[in-house]
């Protein structure tokens, strides 16, 4: 499928995980990828992979931001597509008990004023364009609560999915969707490692998805490229959720 012919996409976070995977399927459809990463030796390495432009940028910096969006625009004359992806989740990001103030709000910086700064500063981009769309990574556990907290991660996925419908609603006569993807948990390097050396640990989040294993990330990518071409062109505001149907379940099977 080339549903991304000429498009310019900006990925944040594309050195790893889901913002990898989605930058090698966005160039598989034949867009002109643009990977963003905090990260020089692995955002470098991805925009290498897939013939794309590396920009160096802290998604927490509005300098940053804006200048990420400009080098888009000035290299390839639009801004299509912004994959809003970036974020963290530290362990020192736990229980509302143990989590100190810091803590809270380095993950609020990353996870959720990042993505206010990405969608002030592309939207007019593509409000001159009269067209685009914005994917903003948000997560199950935005519309599901955890014994396993992770507080302040938890609320500013919450927040992104309160923005992406309020801008969503807001832009959609513009021609510019927005849409808040909620992943169920994906099948990470770090989880892998987590959950060999405990399976217990692992089980007790298998035991909920009815699917029965975590994502691939290229399963989620899939969505994003969905979400990101015109097939998708009757959805906005919408929470996307990609989660095996987490959210769906009672009772899963045996
Ligand atoms: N992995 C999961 O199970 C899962 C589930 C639901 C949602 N998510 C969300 O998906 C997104 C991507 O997760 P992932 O698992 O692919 O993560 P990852 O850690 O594999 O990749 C995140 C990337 O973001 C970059 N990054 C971190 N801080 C940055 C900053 N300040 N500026 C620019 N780049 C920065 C990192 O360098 C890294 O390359 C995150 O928003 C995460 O919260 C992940």
């Amino acid at each position: 499928m080339q549903r991304l012919q000429d498009r310019v996409a900006v990925i944040t976070g594309a050195g790893s995980g889901i913002g990898l995977a989605t930058a090698h399927r966005f160039a598989q459809e034949g867009a002109r990828v643009v990977c963003a990463d905090i990260d020089e030796t692995a955002g470098a390495k991805a925009a290498a992979e897939v013939g794309g432009l590396f920009v160096r940028a802290d998604v927490t910096s509005e300098d940053d931001v804006a200048r990420m969006y400009r080098t888009a625009f000035d290299t390839y004359g639009s801004v299509d597509v912004a994959f809003n992806n970036a974020g963290i989740s530290p362990p020192d990001d736990d229980s509302i008990l143990e989590t100190g103030i810091d803590a809270w709000r380095r993950v609020q910086e990353v996870n959720l004023t990042s993505v206010y700064l990405c969608c002030k500063h592309v939207i007019p981009y593509m409000q001159r364009q009269g067209k685009g769309s914005i994917v903003n990574t948000a997560s199950f556990v935005a519309v599901m609560g955890s014994a396993t907290s992770q507080i302040s991660y938890t609320a500013s996925k919450g927040g992104v999915l309160a923005m992406s419908r309020e801008l969503g609603v807001q832009f959609a006569r513009e021609g510019i969707r927005v849409n808040a993807l909620c992943p169920g948990p994906v099948n990470t390097p770090l989880l892998q490692e987590l959950f060999a050396k405990d399976p217990e640990r692992a089980q007790r989040r298998l035991v909920h998805i009815p699917i029965g294993r975590f994502a691939e990330a290229s399963e989620i990518a899939a969505a994003v490229a969905f979400l990101a071409s015109d097939d998708a062109s009757f959805i906005t505001g919408s929470e996307f959720l990609v989660d095996g149907g987490i959210s769906g379940a009672y009772v899963t099977p045996l």
